[in-house]
């Protein structure tokens, strides 16, 4: 007896499939409504019909793009339903060699409004990696990344590592390209893993890349970045005590060192010699605000007169021979290098005299100026603070505190944004300070989403971001407990 021939797997054109993320399920209601849900939270994706209900239940093995490309009724609520998925974060996109074969890359977006897009690419093109992209394990998976991509890829498949690692130099495509290959690389330029080389671009170099902004980004101070913020990764952010069950909590007070101890006068607090010991025992973090006394729009001038107006501007010569002059300011709080690469932007909730709107504060000529922000935009980065203080109500004033990048990395190497960093706790401390002196209440927020800034003032990430926030207002009761 002749053994059964094996059924052959069923090839198809190289494509992407939309697939609904493994944490997720979908469920097809009696109305015709299609909800998704994890655990206990679920979103309603809205009404379809019958047979587009039988063609989405194909999102959990994975559906092609091309399936639903078409005109047709069915195509256009397929589509509907697969880009409503898609901006909730659901959708992660898998690329086989065959409907049922292995997946050789997944990509799981990391923005919002990620949708696997191609590059045009032909076989005369040469293209080449990115200096910012980088293959790492996650788990027991290998994930190529950057921080300028939208999305990430998993990758699948030895070969294709293989493939990247090749790409360290420019390859031209040529004729061999395999259509699959080219998918994928399509995909990958148009991601800014890869660098499609043109007459000027040279070798795709660092001076080559990009701008002169991101010229100047140091590629660990842009994974950082991006990956201590929000808006461009899809990694939890904040306090979400993800390895609380295997670490116990470090001490609040470090343990004592076993050398001789020498015991300090202490200073009564309550009786201070100075303003400042006063100010400092005073100083707390308020998150509640009285809405119907907000602040001001005299005392938030003097709030930002007293901790971030320019006060002189200076010059240095060259720091070698035929480099440029470089110009100074001098502002009340500290800089590293002198650079003050800081600047506000005010989102105002609540603040008499001054209308609701996003500005920003001209330090040089201590002014607001109104920058057009839409109000969903206001809403969402007002509440996302609201969030992160766990507070009743959204800061009369909330202020974003962002870097001019290149300000500092022109100059520094390596530590460029670590200094930023240290340059935001310093202003954080002033603006505690001056707001404790002139009875108002703030609280420093530790998260910032630099894609909703970017698209709130049109700048993008390298350029300048978002790296601090502070909540302000008049606070709705003394707080203070001594
Ligand atoms: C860098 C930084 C980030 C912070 N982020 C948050 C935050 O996201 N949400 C919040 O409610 N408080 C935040 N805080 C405030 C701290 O929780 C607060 O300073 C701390 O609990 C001590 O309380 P106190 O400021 O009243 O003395 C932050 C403070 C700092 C310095």
């Amino acid at each position: 007896m002749r053994a059964p021939r094996k059924k052959p797997t069923r090839k198809v054109a190289p494509d992407i499939a939309a697939r609904l993320g493994h944490r997720f399920s979908l469920q097809m209601q009696g109305d015709g409504n299609i909800a998704a849900s994890v655990g206990d939270y679920s979103v309603n994706l809205g009404q379809f019909s019958g047979a587009a209900m039988d063609h989405a239940r194909h999102l959990s093995t994975g559906l092609p793009l091309a399936s639903f490309a078409g005109k047709s009724k069915l195509a256009r609520e397929i589509d509907a339903l697969v880009h409503r998925l898609a901006r909730h974060g659901l959708l992660e996109y898998r690329l086989s060699s065959s409907r049922d074969g292995p997946d050789l890359v997944v990509i799981e977006p990391q923005v919002p409004d990620y949708w696997p897009r191609r590059a045009k690419l032909s076989s005369r093109d040469t293209v080449v990696l990115s200096r910012f992209a980088y293959l790492r394990r996650r788990g027991n998976e290998m994930v190529l990344e950057s921080p300028l991509a939208g999305a990430l890829f998993r990758i699948g498949d030895p070969a294709i590592a293989a493939t990247l690692a090749t790409l360290s130099q420019p390859q031209k495509l040529g004729p061999k390209a395999l259509s699959f290959n080219l998918l994928l690389l399509e995909l990958l330029v148009e991601s800014q893993i890869l660098l499609k080389l043109d007459a000027k671009s040279g070798d795709g170099l660092r001076v080559n890349e990009g701008d002169g902004n991101l010229v100047l980004w140091d590629f660990h101070d842009l994974v950082f970045h991006t990956r201590s913020t929000e808006g461009r990764q899809a990694n939890p952010v904040g306090a979400a005590f993800s390895y609380a069950s295997v670490v116990p909590p470090p001490p609040a007070v470090r343990p004592r060192w076993p050398g001789n101890k020498i015991a300090l006068r202490r200073f009564p607090s309550l009786e201070p010699n100075s303003l400042l010991p006063k100010l400092l025992r005073e100083r707390h973090s308020t998150r509640d605000f009285d809405d119907k006394h907000p602040i001001t729009l005299d005392e938030l001038a003097q709030f930002l007169d007293t901790t971030a107006r320019v006060v002189s501007e200076w010059k240095s010569g060259p720091y070698f021979d035929g480099g440029p002059e470089v110009t100074y300011s001098t502002r009340p709080y500290p800089s590293a290098g002198s650079a003050y690469e800081l600047e506000l932007y005010l989102a105002v909730s609540n603040c008499e005299g001054l209308a609701c709107g996003f500005y920003h504060y001209d330090a040089g000529q201590h002014a607001l100026v109104a920058i057009s922000a839409s109000a969903q935009q206001l809403q969402a980065l007002s509440v996302a603070a609201q969030f992160a203080m766990d507070a009743p109500g959204q800061p009369q004033i909330l202020i974003t505190i962002a870097a001019r990048f290149g300000r500092v990395s022109w100059k520094y190497s390596s530590i460029a944004y670590s200094l930023i960093l240290k340059d935001v706790g310093s202003l954080l401390q002033t603006f505690y300070l001056a707001a404790t002196d002139m009875g108002l209440g703030g609280c420093a927020i530790g998260t910032t989403d630099i894609d909703l800034f970017g698209k709130m003032t049109g700048l993008e990430l390298h350029i300048e971001g978002p790296v601090g926030q502070f909540a302000l207002g008049r606070g709705k009761k003394p707080e203070f407990q001594g």
